[in-house]
């Protein structure tokens, strides 16, 4: 039996965004989308993650118009992209309605799949999403079978009980929620490749037949290559790749070298290298412009070695140099990196990802530059605590608790129980702007672009508006005018 293995490229959007700050154009996209969609992939990861604030914020691009662009193009392969369940595209937790009101319009704009995820690996955070996903995707698959699905992330971590039980328990619990695929998010390359064979044989044993698992990783360490040929081994689905002159380093390994290694064997995955070579072209010249523009520092595709070595993710690594360096306390470096895995343990061990992992290390360069533990503490430290962010995977340390919420209670339901609808406030708020005549004359896209972020979003509008009624665009882009 042939095992093919399914490829998702990610050359639209992670590929640039771990290695250009997310700065790559539509109109740098738009030369080879119709020969992309010839390659024959499962998927394009092209939309979501930081994409929609970038295409705001520094292009002044209006994320939903190139999602329709990208959609015109790929007539057959899916558009996929990435959900922070109920934080959406943003960095807050937002009402259910705007969720509900978001995954429609991604559908209707032309995504294919939404992975979605929760930093803490709280089901309760994707609820929403998932309900969402599969009321307006279910009606997208009635017509179009490769399109409406829901993959479902786990944000992949390492500590005491992050065992081969609790993934798997997790993964069937998103399974139970509706997820057609599951994915193992390891976006701090901390999955190792025998470690990877494990996880991935324990999920396909557990999961379904009919669900998919696929595998994200990033090469930041050097062993993204070795992550995903192991997982194929173990029966992976699909596996992330980036198209080579924006693959390796902190991006995924590369698509070319993966095809090309499984040629031939069970797990070809029938796309052709010589329809590879001419896109790559392309993207070569696009990262060169990249590298021109300042947005990429070729530093990016080198083999960094220290979260191998502290068993912390790289950003955070260099957020916690920065702070100690503030603080002139350079030399406490290895007493804060030995104080990490303790916060951790007192507060029931979150994924160290954004933004747990901000929290937990500038909770530990505190309690070790004040000389006490928790004798200062932020307020995101509490909201933690607190039960803000979600449950966290164990129960957090009692004693450090009742020192952080001095007397508060923490929450015990779904953070998102606490907010009242706001799309229908938000559109009103937009309408008192006045970028338009009528209240109907607002789409329903630009009042998600403004609930994801309300300033970004207003300069772009104000762009957009004086470049539509034909005031010199150099004097808008330089901020001149409009104000
Ligand atoms: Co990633």
């Amino acid at each position: 039996m042939s095992k093919k293995v399914l490829i998702m490229d990610t050359i639209l959007r992670d590929a640039h965004q771990s290695h250009a700050a997310t700065r790559m154009r539509t109109e740098q996209m738009i030369p080879v989308l119709a020969q992309l969609d010839e390659v024959g992939y499962y998927s394009l990861e092209g939309w979501g993650g930081a994409t929609f604030d970038t295409c705001m914020r520094f292009l002044n691009e209006d994320p939903w118009e190139r999602l329709r662009t990208l959609r015109t193009y790929l007539k057959k392969t899916p558009i996929q992209m990435l959900l922070r369940g109920q934080n959406l595209l943003g960095y807050r937790n937002y009402a259910d309605d705007l969720v509900d009101k978001l995954v429609e319009k991604c559908f209707e704009n032309g995504i294919g799949v939404i992975r979605v995820f929760d930093a803490l690996n709280d089901p309760r955070n994707i609820e929403a999403s998932m309900k969402a996903i599969k009321k307006y995707g279910g009606q997208l698959r009635a017509t179009d079978p490769a399109r409406g699905i829901a993959e479902a992330a786990i944000s992949y971590t390492t500590s005491p009980v992050h065992t081969l039980e609790y993934f798997v328990k997790l993964a069937k619990t998103y399974e139970d929620m509706g997820a057609d695929n599951i994915c193992i998010k390891d976006m701090a390359n901390l999955l190792l490749p025998f470690d990877a064979y494990k996880l991935v044989s324990a999920l396909k044993k557990s999961l379904r037949p009919e669900t998919k698992l696929h595998l994200h990783t990033h090469n930041t360490t050097g062993t993204g290559d070795m992550v995903n040929l192991m997982a194929i081994e173990a029966g992976v689905d699909i596996v992330d790749t980036a198209l080579s002159p924006l693959a390796n380093g902190t991006s995924q390994p590369a698509t070319e070298s993966l095809v090309a290694t499984l040629r031939g064997t069970e797990y070809d995955t029938g796309i052709d290298l010589n329809k590879l070579i001419p896109i790559a072209e392309h993207f070569k010249k696009v990262a060169s412009q990249l590298e021109k523009d300042g947005s990429l520092n070729p530093k990016v595709r080198q083999v960094d070695v220290k979260t191998l070595i502290y068993q912390v993710p790289g950003g955070m690594l260099s957020n916690l140099m920065n702070q100690l360096k503030k603080a002139g306390k350079e030399d406490k470096l290895s007493e804060v990196l030995a104080e990490v895995p303790n916060v951790r343990r007192d507060c029931g061990y979150p994924p160290l990802v954004t933004p747990s992992s901000q929290i937990v290390g500038t909770q530990a360069v505190m309690n070790v530059v004040m000389g006490e533990r928790y004798k200062m503490v932020t307020k995101e430290t509490k909201d933690l605590f607190a039960g803000k962010y979600g449950q966290l995977p164990m129960p957090v340390d009692k004693d450090v608790a009742e020192k952080v919420l001095k007397g508060e209670k923490p929450i015990t339901h779904r953070p998102a129980d606490d907010l009242a609808p706001e799309f229908d406030r938000l559109k009103e708020e937009l309408f008192q702007k006045g970028f338009y005549a009528q209240r109907e004359d607002i789409p329903d896209e630009d009042v998600l672009s403004y609930a994801s972020f309300p300033e970004v979003a207003e300069n772009f509008f104000k762009w957009r508006k004086a470049s539509r009624e034909g005031v010199d665009m150099d004097m808008a882009k330089t901020g001149v005018y409009p104000v």
